[in-house]
């Protein structure tokens, strides 16, 4: 997939976002090595905290469709910055526990193409279950 049609598909999947409060849609697209997309967006609540990141409403449905994490291309994230908006930190936390570092990251603001990333990038030093043993 193109960068031109990501850029259009996650622009388009920005307007499913449910953000009274911020006003700050964010969209995800998880790209299956089969060709599959699996959609996220943000949604918010009246408790703050309860609100969820396109992120993390994106990667966990790919359990509950029983696929593969392994099986993941690509990660591209939509944030309605005109800068450099960037997973936050739990998101990086969470990408981290799902995806190796050979997985690509593409980031996207509301203009543009940013670059693409891991997740190494991101999270250097991050914590998982080797941490754990
Ligand atoms: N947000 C995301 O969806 N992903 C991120 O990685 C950064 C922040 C959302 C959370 C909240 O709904 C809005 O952006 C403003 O913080």
């Amino acid at each position: 997939m193109s960068k031109e049609i990501t850029f259009k598909k996650l622009k388009n999947l920005l307007k499913n976002s449910y953000v009274p409060y911020s006003k700050f849609p964010v969209s995800c697209i998880v790209k299956m090595k089969n060709g599959q997309e699996i959609f996220g967006v943000n949604v918010e609540n009246a408790s703050y905290p309860a609100g969820i990141c396109a992120e993390r409403v994106a990667l966990p449905q790919i359990f509950a469709l029983g696929l593969n994490e392994k099986e993941i291309e690509k990660i591209s994230i939509m944030t309605s910055s005109t800068g450099f908006g960037s997973p936050c930190g739990i998101c990086r936390q969470f990408i981290s526990e799902i995806i190796d570092n050979n997985v690509v990251i593409e980031m996207f603001n509301i203009n543009k193409h940013l670059g693409d990333f891991k997740i190494d990038d991101f999270l250097p030093f991050q914590f998982s279950s080797e941490e754990l043993k």
